[in-house]
This record gives C-alpha cells, structure tokens and sequence, in this order.
C-alpha cells in the first residue's frame, strides 16, 4: 500500500475529493496515513476526522520555518508517509522538508501554470484578461509553484465572471484533476527527464 499524507490549512475540499479516490479505488492501492494542518481552526480537519482519518496539528505560530518543518516532517514520518499532497497548505516548504521528500511532494494550483503562481490566481487571471486559465497538479520543489507538471485541466474564463464564480469552476475541475494525478504517480507509470513528467509506455 502507498501511504499518503496530506497536508492542509483551510477548507480541505481537496483533501476530501482525495479521500474519496482513495475510498472508491480510482487511486489504487493507497491509503491515507495522517491528514496535518498548520492551523488549529482549519475547516478540513473536522471534515477528514468525521471521514475517521487520522488527523494532527502542527502550528506554526511563533517559529521559525525550519523548526515548523522539522515537526511537520517528524509526524509525516511516524506516519509511514511516502507521498506528501499539499491541498491548500498555506506554506512555502524549507529545503529540510524538500530533502526529506525528494520528488514525493505534489501540490495543486489554481491556474495553468507557469502562469499566475503565488496567491489569488484565479482573479490574477481575470485582471490579466486571459480567455482560458485551470488548474495545474505539480512536484513541488524550490520554486513558488514551479516544480515540474504532472497534470492540468483548462477552464475558460468567461466575461462576467467574479473571482468567486471562476474560482467555483476551477475547484470543480481540481477535484477530479487532483486524483487522476495522484493516481499517475504513485502507480509509478511517470518518469521525469529534467523538467518533464513523461508517462512511460
Ligand atoms: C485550491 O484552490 C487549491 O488549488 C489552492 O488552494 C485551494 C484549496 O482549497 N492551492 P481546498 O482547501 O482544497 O478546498
């Protein structure tokens, strides 16, 4: 079995669409390990306890990153963790967690990247005047949001929309994203060459 961990700090829709691919089987021969949240009053923990997911805190108030990390990675670890989803993780990795997770950290972006990393990608989007944004599932490394892409999905951008509207479209399209993509990885069938995540035949 692979074990996921995932990693929240807020409403947790993700990590619930992951739960259930778990559940259903879409991704295969994996299971949950520990939910972790930085934030005591993240919305997401109550919903991953009420799924009976094993679910823990590490704040990160009035420490330094390292520090937070070291924690973070320690309860990950405990947990038997081997592939680390960040939904929502409000919190730029240090190199120490990187290290610990070579290549095992995917995270969710709200936009087709490179395009619009970084906060409020979605009005981002809209003040650009791009027709057409998404949502990308990439390897996290050094950079903010510019690790290498495993998957994306397109979602058109329409004139009268508000940030909350596109905002709503886009998740819909995460929430399926986000799984298949998980499931690509840990049934191993990727290699990367440099850049690339190249499906192998
Ligand atoms: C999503 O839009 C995700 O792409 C971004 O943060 C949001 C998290 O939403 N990284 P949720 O907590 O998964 O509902």
């Amino acid at each position: 079995m692979t074990r996921l961990g995932i990693l929240i700090s807020g409403r947790g829709s993700n990590m619930l669409a992951l739960a259930e691919a778990v559940g259903d089987g879409r991704i295969p021969e994996t299971e949950i390990a520990i939910v972790i949240s930085d934030k005591q009053n993240a919305a997401g923990l109550e919903r991953a306890r009420q799924l009976g997911l094993a679910t823990e805190v590490v704040e990160r108030h009035g420490r330094s990153r390292e520090d937070h990390d070291r924690e973070t990675v320690d309860a990950l670890k405990n947990h038997r963790v081997d592939f680390v989803c960040l939904a929502g993780y409000m919190r730029v990795l240090s190199a120490y967690f990187l290290e610990s997770f070579r290549d095992s950290i995917l995270n969710i972006h709200p936009s087709l990247l490179p395009a619009f990393p970084g906060l409020n990608a979605q009005l981002q989007a809209i003040e650009h005047g791009v027709k057409w944004t998404g949502c990308t599932v990439h390897f996290v490394d050094e950079t903010l949001d510019g690790g290498p892409i495993i998957a994306q999905r397109t979602v058109a951008v329409l004139d009268d929309d508000s940030e909350e509207s596109l905002s709503a479209r886009i998740l819909e399209q995460e929430h399926q994203l986000y799984p298949e993509a998980v499931a690509f990885v840990v049934t191993g069938k990727y290699e990367l060459a440099g850049r690339r995540v190249l499906s192998k035949p």
